[in-house]
């Protein structure tokens, strides 16, 4: 096997996140806060997104580059029509070992039948609240919480594996639900990972007091229920895992404002409309929908890939000073979770 492309920092390519959307139906608010992403805000365009076929043709073309793990994100993806399509093109291309779903579940209902018998491996939903009211605060909607709790009972009965949960935490707004959320996980064997509020984008009014530290969520859950660390399963894992003492499966929590992971970091995204960014907090990506429109062969779009892989310097979770990021950076709803 020939050696695989590493950045400047030395790390591989390993994981690609795919936006397929930009639009969601939710308007969680340290996401697409209401008064920004209102009812003028200039969506993408159909065309200007990258059909299912190009998307298979660029994942496609980055196996042989080094990845092997594809998250399909939005924005919701399952506003994506016919995403079992897609699912479907990636789930057949050699060399793609992990096939998920980042979702908010509401739609889940309708289609996880549909995504599993497409070859889905997994999905993972965001779930902020348990709480009806809390929940719909925070996602600023009418949706009630018992539906995402319906998409997760679908994911289960699909057969959608190891279904796991990812709650945003805000300091004086959810951080009361750790307990309960991390009951729910217990009861349900799902994977709740506790996600420390990040700076993504400019909009949400993110600031440091807002943070809870990964540290204290676990001190707090460990309280009630002892837990011990998990060892990684594999290297530049996001998440660091804990295992319920008494058996009742695992949690994690994803430090990334206060025990950054940028050192190993192997995540590409590709947003909606073909650009690829090489971090979350980027400003702007490398077009690729233009040469794939053009007719570049695939040699050629791989060594496109290939280029911005070996110019990658990022770390800008390492790099945050106190008061956060400073500088232009592109929306989690347009890059992908
Ligand atoms: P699993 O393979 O299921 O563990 O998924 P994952 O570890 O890729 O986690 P997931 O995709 O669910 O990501 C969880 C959350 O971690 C994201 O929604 C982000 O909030 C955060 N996150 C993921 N990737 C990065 C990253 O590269 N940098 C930073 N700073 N945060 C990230
Ligand atoms: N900080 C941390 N996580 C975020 N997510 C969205 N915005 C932020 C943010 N500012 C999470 C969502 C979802 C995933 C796509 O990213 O809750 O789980
Ligand atoms: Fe939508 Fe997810 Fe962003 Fe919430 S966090 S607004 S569900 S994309
Ligand atoms: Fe990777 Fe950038 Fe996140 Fe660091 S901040 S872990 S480099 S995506």
């Amino acid at each position: 096997m020939p050696e695989l492309q590493r950045d400047l920092r030395g790390r591989a390519l390993r994981d690609l996140r795919v936006s397929v959307t930009d639009r969601c139906n939710l308007r969680c608010t340290y996401c697409m806060p209401r008064e920004v992403f209102g009812p003028d805000y200039a969506f993408l365009e159909r065309d200007e997104l990258l059909t299912f076929e190009e998307i298979a043709r660029l994942v496609r073309v980055m196996v042989p580059l080094g990845v092997e793990k594809v998250r399909l994100t939005g924005g919701e993806p399952l506003l994506r029509r016919d995403l079992p399509d897609l699912v479907a093109m990636l789930a057949g291309i050699d060399g793609v070992t992990d096939l998920a779903l980042t979702t908010n579940a509401v739609l889940l209902p309708r289609h996880a039948a549909a995504l599993a018998a497409a070859g889905l491996h997994r999905v993972t939903v965001s779930l902020d609240a348990l709480d009806d009211a809390m929940h719909r605060a925070v996602a600023d909607t009418d949706v009630p919480v018992a539906a995402v709790l319906a998409g997760i009972d679908a994911a289960v009965a699909a057969g959608l594996g190891a279904v796991k949960v990812n709650a945003v935490l805000q300091r004086g707004v959810n951080d009361g639900e750790v307990e309960a959320l991390a009951a729910f996980g217990r009861d349900r064997g799902v994977t709740v990972r506790f996600i420390e509020f990040m700076d993504v984008g400019t909009t949400n009014r993110w600031r440091r007091d807002r943070v809870v530290p990964a540290a204290e969520v676990i001190d707090r859950i460990g309280a009630r229920w002892p837990v011990e660390p998990v060892e990684p399963t594999r290297p530049g894992e996001v998440a660091e895992r804990w295992r319920y003492v008494d058996g009742a499966g695992e949690v994690g929590v994803i430090a990334s404002v206060t025990r950054p992971f940028c050192g190993t970091c192997t995540r590409a995204r590709l947003s909606a409309v073909g650009e690829l960014f090489t971090c979350l907090f980027a400003a702007s990506g490398t077009d690729l929908r233009g040469p794939l429109r053009d007719g570049a062969d695939d040699a050629a779009l791989a060594a496109a890939v290939g280029g911005v892989w070996a110019r990658r310097d990022d770390r800008a979770s390492e790099l945050r000073a106190e008061d956060g990021l400073s500088g232009p950076r592109v929306e989690m709803s347009y890059i992908g979770g």
